[in-house]
Protein backbone atom coordinates (compact mmCIF):
# COMPACT_ATOMS: atom_id res chain seq x y z
CA UNK A 1 0.00 0.00 0.00
CA UNK A 2 2.66 2.52 1.03
CA UNK A 3 5.01 1.45 -1.70
CA UNK A 4 1.84 1.84 -4.14
CA UNK A 5 0.78 5.55 -2.56
CA UNK A 6 4.95 6.43 -3.68
CA UNK A 7 4.35 5.61 -6.93
CA UNK A 8 1.62 7.12 -8.05
CA UNK A 9 -0.17 10.23 -8.07
CA UNK A 10 -3.59 9.47 -7.93
CA UNK A 11 -6.07 8.44 -5.43
CA UNK A 12 -5.54 4.64 -4.31
CA UNK A 13 -8.28 2.82 -3.54
CA UNK A 14 -8.95 -0.84 -1.98
CA UNK A 15 -10.68 -3.77 -1.45
CA UNK A 16 -10.85 -6.88 0.95
CA UNK A 17 -12.78 -9.47 2.06
CA UNK A 18 -13.98 -10.32 5.70
CA UNK A 19 -10.91 -11.95 6.05
CA UNK A 20 -9.12 -15.26 5.01
CA UNK A 21 -11.14 -17.82 6.71
CA UNK A 22 -13.73 -17.94 9.57
CA UNK A 23 -10.86 -17.93 12.19
CA UNK A 24 -8.94 -14.91 10.73
CA UNK A 25 -12.22 -12.55 10.01
CA UNK A 26 -9.55 -9.39 10.53
CA UNK A 27 -11.28 -6.80 7.95
CA UNK A 28 -11.74 -3.91 10.97
CA UNK A 29 -7.62 -4.17 11.90
CA UNK A 30 -6.75 -4.00 8.00
CA UNK A 31 -9.28 -1.57 7.00
CA UNK A 32 -7.50 0.85 9.91
CA UNK A 33 -4.29 -0.10 8.48
CA UNK A 34 -5.38 0.95 4.90
CA UNK A 35 -6.60 3.85 6.23
CA UNK A 36 -3.47 4.40 7.94
CA UNK A 37 -1.36 4.09 4.91
CA UNK A 38 -3.45 6.63 3.06
CA UNK A 39 -6.37 4.79 1.06
CA UNK A 40 -9.10 6.91 -0.51
CA UNK A 41 -11.90 4.87 -0.06
CA UNK A 42 -12.28 1.12 0.77
CA UNK A 43 -14.62 -1.61 -0.44
CA UNK A 44 -15.80 -4.74 1.54
CA UNK A 45 -17.03 -7.73 0.52
CA UNK A 46 -18.73 -9.31 3.12
CA UNK A 47 -17.04 -12.96 3.04
CA UNK A 48 -14.01 -14.83 3.35
CA UNK A 49 -11.83 -15.96 0.93
CA UNK A 50 -12.60 -18.98 1.85
CA UNK A 51 -16.04 -18.51 1.26
CA UNK A 52 -16.04 -17.51 -2.01
CA UNK A 53 -20.06 -16.77 -3.24
CA UNK A 54 -21.22 -19.54 -0.30
CA UNK A 55 -23.30 -18.36 2.16
CA UNK A 56 -24.39 -14.52 2.48
CA UNK A 57 -22.41 -11.13 2.15
CA UNK A 58 -21.59 -9.65 5.91
CA UNK A 59 -23.04 -6.06 5.63
CA UNK A 60 -22.96 -5.85 9.35
CA UNK A 61 -19.49 -6.10 8.87
CA UNK A 62 -19.37 -3.21 6.42
CA UNK A 63 -21.12 -1.12 8.74
CA UNK A 64 -19.20 -1.86 11.83
CA UNK A 65 -15.84 -0.61 9.22
CA UNK A 66 -17.84 2.20 8.18
CA UNK A 67 -17.89 3.29 11.77
CA UNK A 68 -14.42 2.25 12.35
CA UNK A 69 -12.97 4.53 10.01
CA UNK A 70 -13.08 8.03 8.22
CA UNK A 71 -12.47 7.28 4.41
CA UNK A 72 -15.71 6.00 2.54
CA UNK A 73 -16.34 2.95 2.68
CA UNK A 74 -18.32 0.73 -0.55
CA UNK A 75 -20.54 -2.26 0.58
CA UNK A 76 -20.29 -5.32 -1.60
CA UNK A 77 -21.98 -8.57 -2.00
CA UNK A 78 -25.39 -9.79 -2.77
CA UNK A 79 -27.10 -6.81 -4.07
CA UNK A 80 -29.43 -8.35 -6.91
CA UNK A 81 -31.98 -5.35 -7.09
CA UNK A 82 -32.27 -1.69 -7.01
CA UNK A 83 -34.34 -1.41 -3.94
CA UNK A 84 -31.74 -3.24 -1.97
CA UNK A 85 -28.55 -1.13 -3.26
CA UNK A 86 -31.20 2.24 -1.83
CA UNK A 87 -32.11 0.30 1.35
CA UNK A 88 -28.63 -0.30 2.37
CA UNK A 89 -27.99 3.55 1.44
CA UNK A 90 -30.59 4.48 3.32
CA UNK A 91 -29.85 2.37 6.38
CA UNK A 92 -26.03 4.23 6.36
CA UNK A 93 -24.39 0.99 6.24
CA UNK A 94 -21.95 2.11 3.48
CA UNK A 95 -21.22 4.81 1.63
CA UNK A 96 -21.92 3.57 -1.93
CA UNK A 97 -22.60 0.46 -2.69
CA UNK A 98 -20.57 -2.20 -5.50
CA UNK A 99 -22.66 -4.42 -7.62
CA UNK A 100 -21.01 -7.33 -9.12
CA UNK A 101 -22.58 -10.58 -10.62
CA UNK A 102 -25.94 -8.78 -11.10
CA UNK A 103 -24.43 -6.08 -13.13
CA UNK A 104 -23.39 -8.64 -15.64
CA UNK A 105 -27.70 -10.20 -15.80
CA UNK A 106 -28.80 -6.59 -15.56
CA UNK A 107 -26.58 -3.56 -17.25
CA UNK A 108 -29.28 -1.18 -16.47
CA UNK A 109 -28.80 -1.50 -12.59
CA UNK A 110 -27.38 1.25 -12.18
CA UNK A 111 -29.80 3.34 -14.04
CA UNK A 112 -33.03 1.64 -12.32
CA UNK A 113 -31.28 2.35 -9.03
CA UNK A 114 -30.61 6.20 -9.93
CA UNK A 115 -34.65 6.07 -11.35
CA UNK A 116 -35.56 4.98 -7.98
CA UNK A 117 -33.61 7.07 -6.14
CA UNK A 118 -34.73 10.05 -7.89
CA UNK A 119 -38.76 8.68 -7.74
CA UNK A 120 -38.89 7.84 -11.59
CA UNK A 121 -39.99 5.20 -13.48
CA UNK A 122 -37.68 2.22 -13.42
CA UNK A 123 -36.30 2.01 -17.18
CA UNK A 124 -36.75 -1.54 -18.68
CA UNK A 125 -33.99 -2.09 -21.60
CA UNK A 126 -36.32 -3.59 -24.52
CA UNK A 127 -35.29 -6.11 -26.84
CA UNK A 128 -32.97 -3.91 -29.31
CA UNK A 129 -30.64 -2.70 -25.85
CA UNK A 130 -30.70 -6.66 -24.44
CA UNK A 131 -29.17 -6.98 -27.66
CA UNK A 132 -26.61 -4.40 -28.10
CA UNK A 133 -25.87 -4.88 -24.69
CA UNK A 134 -24.70 -8.33 -25.41
CA UNK A 135 -22.45 -7.77 -28.32
CA UNK A 136 -20.61 -5.04 -26.12
CA UNK A 137 -19.99 -8.20 -23.73
CA UNK A 138 -19.03 -10.14 -26.79
CA UNK A 139 -16.52 -7.32 -27.89
CA UNK A 140 -15.04 -6.85 -24.36
CA UNK A 141 -14.83 -10.89 -23.91
CA UNK A 142 -13.08 -10.89 -27.77
CA UNK A 143 -10.50 -8.68 -26.11
CA UNK A 144 -9.54 -10.56 -23.15
CA UNK A 145 -10.07 -14.20 -24.44
CA UNK A 146 -8.49 -16.37 -26.52
CA UNK A 147 -10.53 -18.29 -29.23
CA UNK A 148 -10.74 -21.38 -27.19
CA UNK A 149 -12.12 -19.78 -24.01
CA UNK A 150 -14.37 -17.54 -25.69
CA UNK A 151 -17.28 -19.24 -26.83
CA UNK A 152 -17.96 -21.00 -23.57
CA UNK A 153 -17.29 -17.71 -21.30
CA UNK A 154 -19.91 -15.87 -24.37
CA UNK A 155 -22.30 -18.57 -23.64
CA UNK A 156 -22.16 -18.39 -20.20
CA UNK A 157 -22.33 -14.67 -20.52
CA UNK A 158 -25.50 -14.97 -22.15
CA UNK A 159 -27.05 -17.17 -20.02
CA UNK A 160 -26.60 -14.97 -17.11
CA UNK A 161 -28.48 -12.31 -19.26
CA UNK A 162 -31.72 -14.37 -19.65
CA UNK A 163 -31.65 -15.44 -15.68
CA UNK A 164 -34.70 -14.55 -13.72
CA UNK A 165 -36.69 -14.00 -17.48
CA UNK A 166 -39.85 -16.29 -18.02
CA UNK A 167 -39.00 -19.22 -20.20
CA UNK A 168 -35.07 -18.45 -19.44
CA UNK A 169 -34.23 -21.77 -18.33
CA UNK A 170 -35.43 -23.30 -21.55
CA UNK A 171 -33.26 -20.33 -23.58
CA UNK A 172 -30.05 -21.32 -21.45
CA UNK A 173 -30.36 -24.80 -22.52
CA UNK A 174 -30.62 -23.70 -25.86
CA UNK A 175 -27.77 -21.44 -25.50
CA UNK A 176 -25.46 -24.06 -23.89
CA UNK A 177 -25.73 -25.90 -26.67
CA UNK A 178 -24.82 -23.72 -28.93
CA UNK A 179 -21.89 -24.09 -31.14
CA UNK A 180 -20.57 -20.76 -32.10
CA UNK A 181 -21.04 -16.60 -31.30
CA UNK A 182 -24.02 -16.37 -34.16
CA UNK A 183 -26.04 -19.01 -33.10
CA UNK A 184 -25.89 -17.63 -29.54
CA UNK A 185 -26.54 -14.33 -30.73
CA UNK A 186 -29.74 -15.69 -32.29
CA UNK A 187 -31.26 -17.46 -29.60
CA UNK A 188 -30.49 -14.42 -27.59
CA UNK A 189 -32.21 -11.94 -30.14
CA UNK A 190 -35.02 -14.36 -30.50
CA UNK A 191 -35.70 -14.97 -27.37
CA UNK A 192 -35.41 -11.46 -25.56
CA UNK A 193 -37.73 -10.09 -28.83
CA UNK A 194 -40.73 -12.43 -27.62
CA UNK A 195 -40.13 -11.81 -24.20
CA UNK A 196 -40.64 -8.19 -24.76
CA UNK A 197 -43.21 -8.72 -26.50
CA UNK A 198 -46.35 -6.36 -25.02
CA UNK A 199 -48.50 -10.02 -24.27
CA UNK A 200 -45.71 -11.44 -22.41
CA UNK A 201 -43.13 -8.35 -21.28
CA UNK A 202 -45.43 -7.63 -17.88
CA UNK A 203 -44.73 -11.44 -16.88
CA UNK A 204 -41.18 -12.30 -18.50
CA UNK A 205 -39.20 -9.16 -17.14
CA UNK A 206 -37.03 -9.51 -14.64
CA UNK A 207 -38.24 -8.06 -11.11
CA UNK A 208 -36.65 -4.33 -10.76
CA UNK A 209 -38.12 -3.01 -7.43
C1 LIG B 1 -16.62 -11.42 -13.19
C2 LIG B 1 -16.19 -10.93 -11.84
C3 LIG B 1 -14.91 -10.43 -11.68
C4 LIG B 1 -14.46 -9.97 -10.45
N1 LIG B 1 -13.20 -9.48 -10.32
C5 LIG B 1 -12.79 -9.00 -9.13
C6 LIG B 1 -11.48 -8.44 -8.99
O1 LIG B 1 -10.69 -8.39 -9.94
N2 LIG B 1 -11.11 -7.97 -7.77
C7 LIG B 1 -11.95 -8.02 -6.69
O2 LIG B 1 -11.58 -7.57 -5.61
N3 LIG B 1 -13.20 -8.55 -6.79
C8 LIG B 1 -13.63 -9.03 -7.97
N4 LIG B 1 -14.89 -9.56 -8.08
C9 LIG B 1 -15.73 -9.63 -6.89
C10 LIG B 1 -16.76 -8.51 -6.88
O3 LIG B 1 -16.14 -7.25 -6.89
C11 LIG B 1 -17.71 -8.57 -5.67
O4 LIG B 1 -17.03 -8.25 -4.48
C12 LIG B 1 -18.36 -9.92 -5.50
O5 LIG B 1 -18.75 -10.46 -6.76
C13 LIG B 1 -19.61 -9.81 -4.62
O6 LIG B 1 -20.50 -8.88 -5.16
P1 LIG B 1 -21.81 -9.32 -6.01
O7 LIG B 1 -22.66 -10.15 -5.10
O8 LIG B 1 -22.42 -8.00 -6.38
O9 LIG B 1 -21.33 -10.09 -7.20
C14 LIG B 1 -15.34 -10.02 -9.32
C15 LIG B 1 -16.63 -10.51 -9.49
C16 LIG B 1 -17.07 -10.97 -10.72
C17 LIG B 1 -18.48 -11.50 -10.86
Amino acid sequence: MRGIRRAVNIPVTVKIRSGWDEDSRNAVEIARMVEAEGASMLAVHGRTRVQMYRGVADWDLVAMIRDAIDIPVVGSGDVMLPGQAIDRLAAGLCDGVMIGRAAMENPWIFAQIRAVHDGRPVPVPDADECIDALRIFRDGLRETRDDRGFIGRFRGLACRFVKGMRGGAAARRAIGAASDVTAVEAIFADFVREASRPESARESSRAVA
